[in-house]
């Protein structure tokens, strides 16, 4: 059994070692489209196609469901690719949903009606695309009322992170919080959209204050998963050891993903 998770590059890598913690006897296909990466600057249709591509050879991998682990690809081509039907017995998942149901004191599938919520100023960080698509606040505004969100497209973060320069990061994340606060001073709240964020979540709140939590997905998205899988234990998938797949050069890409996870991964071709 296999469960895919895919990302446009490392981030994801985010999601998976929190599902692996989670659920250690799940085997996982990872799957990113390293060669397309970022996708945060690319336009609607263009993130729709590499993504359709992806999840097609996740099933390919015999993996049922595919987790979207990409805030990018989620915002972008989920919704497109549902509304276009997916093959019999297949499943894509996105990262958004854990999130905003987090925030807004939810169980997973409450779809009643949207109401009033404990927090009222929230500050959304993510890739151009993810915030141009506006997604977060649609999903948002399914489930709550009166609350004003404020997001800041983080140009240039991802690229830092994939490329390891975490000092570059670490200034291009100072410098977007600042831009959000200069349109929204006081945030109570803070999500991370983007799944290679968690990596930099103490500079996040650091730049933020100590008085903004700070909604990281890896972990909401990891329980959600489990929930899911405990509902529908068919979507297991087939497979029967985790791996890893580049659409990059897999001798690269391992070398950076050892380093971003801080234990050795190794990459296959896809
Ligand atoms: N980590 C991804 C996200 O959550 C993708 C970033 C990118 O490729 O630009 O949005």
């Amino acid at each position: 059994m296999a469960v895919g998770i895919f990302d446009s590059g490392l981030g994801g890598l985010t999601v998976l070692d929190a599902v692996a913690k989670r659920l250690p006897n799940l085997n996982l296909v990872y799957l990113a489209d390293s060669v397309h990466a970022p996708y945060g600057v690319r336009d609607a249709d263009d993130i729709l196609n590499l993504t359709r591509n992806a999840v097609t050879r996740l099933w390919d991998e015999g993996c049922d469901l595919v987790i979207l682990a990409c805030n990018t690809a989620s915002a972008a081509a989920l919704r497109r690719m549902q509304e276009d039907g997916l093959p019999k017995g297949k499943r894509v998942l996105g990262v958004f949903v854990p999130l905003i149901e987090a925030l807004t004191e939810r169980n997973w599938g409450d779809n009643s009606p949207p109401r009033e919520v404990a927090v009222q100023n929230v500050a959304v960080f993510a890739t151009p695309a993810t915030v141009a698509a506006r997604a977060f606040q649609r999903e948002l505004a399914y489930r709550a009322i009166g609350v004003d969100v404020e997001a800041q497209a983080c140009g240039g973060v991802v690229d830092a992170i994939e490329d390891g320069d975490m000092i570059l990061a670490d200034a291009l994340v100072r410098s977007h919080v600042d831009a959000l606060m200069r349109k929204m001073p006081k945030p109570q709240a803070a999500i991370l959209g983007c799944t290679h964020y968690p990596l930099m979540v103490d500079v996040f709140q650091d730049a933020l204050g100590a008085d903004v939590k700070v909604y990281s997905q890896a972990n909401l998205v990891a329980e959600s998963l489990a929930d899911y899988l405990v509902r529908h234990p068919d979507m297991s998938g087939q497979g029967d050891a985790s791996i890893f797949l580049t659409t990059g050069d897999p001798v690269k890409v391992s070398q950076r993903a050892t380093a971003f996870l801080r234990r050795k991964i190794t990459f296959a071709s896809a």
